[in-house]
């Protein structure tokens, strides 16, 4: 076949590899898909590889891959924030077309990269940085595009899944699950990104831009990781019908009263759902997105979400988008300038970048959830009525109440669950409960949500 499409793949790692593998696993199924052949002609690695193909370049100079004339796309999948950034950058320059499996880098310079992207002319496509090989991007950006979004819900971190997956069912020790998920190739570099909910809140920062239009805002996540979960926790929730998994979710709300202020919620914590939820069924390294949108309702995608052939396979569909648009411009015989036009291409954050919203990012203090509360007081008349009135005098409407019996000499377990409330309400109300004699701990608490 004639135009071959000339790749460089930076970075030889879990995912740089897969890619390779896939391309020469698959190589006749991509090239019928596309019309055009597809070779691998520079890689950029630190150290020479003896088990690269001898027909593709090795080279250590990024910088210098980025701007050859011997690449056509650009595939960056050495992550981190600060070489990778440049590369890209360089790339765009260069006219060249980016695919990225770097959440991290989008969810905090995206603004930029898709802004210098866009003035250049060329896509910077990331399918791979969010839910690894599930098609999260192509489905919001395009298959929903005719829906309003209201909010998504979603496991995005295969590592933490697989974690609390490990846990739950055969009371393995974190630590001891954690290596094996590194070993496994799903691990961040630095795992605490994982453990800690940094690397959902970088996939959730880019799924809320796509559902809502607005700009990548990072920081305004809210973020709590696993590393807190007791596996007492994840059994009161079990006897009470509820599973704890680590959710990020995005949701939009309109406001309807002091108390309630509208805006976007953005945040990462763990969460109990029902056990009969779908999401809560989704184990292992399984990713899951469930999305309400208006007129569709609700819709779920689920997938590895993390290692090399999930990655890859996410990585190689961005890729062969790009043969098309390259492919449609050669046969169109636009010149570059003619380009400029959103009509071409899927915009990089689903809206057009002139109609991006300022639409508030919420507080803490001002996202509304249900709560798990684990109280632990003095066995004693009078308490759980102490408990109760105060949350009934921050109206605060109690769902259900379980009373263990006394674990420790006259200490008892007191697990409460909430209706959505506002988080500043919920706050003082603990504070008031953690002011009575009577209570003995801080009080736990984990969200809930009944994913209606
Ligand atoms: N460390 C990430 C995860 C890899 O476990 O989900 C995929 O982004």
């Amino acid at each position: 076949m004639s135009n071959s499409i000339k790749l460089a793949i930076l970075g030889l790692g879990t995912v740089g590899t897969g890619v390779i593998h896939l391309i020469n696993d698959n190589l006749d199924e991509l090239k019928r898909r596309c019309g055009r052949d597809i070779i691998i002609t520079e890689v950029g690695t630190r150290r020479q590889r003896d088990d690269i193909d001898t027909n593709i370049m090795q080279n250590s100079d990024l910088m210098a891959i980025a701007a050859s004339d011997n690449v056509d796309i650009v595939i960056e999948v050495i992550g981190g924030t600060t070489l990778a950034k440049d590369v890209i950058m360089q790339a765009i320059q260069h006219g060249k077309h980016v695919v990225t499996a770097n959440k991290a880098l989008l969810a905090e310079h995206g603004n930029e990269i898709f802004a210098y992207a866009e003035a250049n002319n060329v896509h910077v496509a990331y399918e791979a940085a969010v839910a690894g090989g599930i098609p999260i991007i192509k489905v919001m950006r395009e298959a929903l595009a005719a829906n309003k979004i209201d909010w998504l819900a979603g496991i995005i971190n295969g590592t933490g899944n697989f974690i609390m997956t490990e846990m739950r069912d055969k009371g393995r020790p974190f630590a001891d699950v954690l290596v094996e998920a590194q070993e496994l190739g799903y691990a961040e570099a630095d795992p605490t990104f994982d453990v800690e909910g940094i690397d959902a809140a970088h996939k959730l920062a880019l799924l809320a831009s796509i559902a809502f239009g607005v700009p990548l805002q990072f920081d305004s996540v809210y973020c709590e990781g696993i590393t807190g979960i007791t596996l007492q926790d994840v059994s009161y929730a079990e006897e009470l019908g509820y599973r704890i998994k680590h959710l990020g979710f995005a949701v939009r709300r309109d406001g309807n009263g002091d108390s309630d202020a509208a805006g976007i919620e953005l945040r990462v914590h763990p969460t109990l759902i029902p056990q009969d939820a779908l999401l809560a069924n989704v184990n292992g390294v399984k990713n899951a997105v469930l999305v309400n949108s208006h007129p569709l309702g609700q819709t779920l995608y689920c997938g590895d979400g993390a290692g090399a052939g999930a990655t890859a396979s996410a990585v190689m569909a961005d890729v062969m988008d790009l043969v098309r648009v390259l492919g449609s411009k050669d046969n169109n015989n636009q010149s570059h300038s003619d380009q400029k036009n959103h009509g071409h291409h899927v915009p990089h954050l689903a809206f057009i970048p002139e109609q991006l919203s300022d639409t508030p990012i919420l507080r803490a203090e001002q996202m509304i959830t249900g709560y798990y509360l684990r109280v632990h007081a003095y066995d004693s008349p009078g308490v759980l009525a102490d408990i109760t009135r105060i949350l009934s005098d921050a109206g605060i409407n109690i769902d259900a109440i379980l009373q263990k019996p006394a674990h420790k000499v006259g200490q008892v377990p007191v697990i409460i669950l909430t209706l959505p409330v506002v988080e500043s309400q919920m706050n003082l109300a603990i504070e008031k409960i953690e002011k009575l004699d009577t209570i003995t701990d801080k009080v736990v608490r984990i969200r809930l949500d009944e994913l209606a």
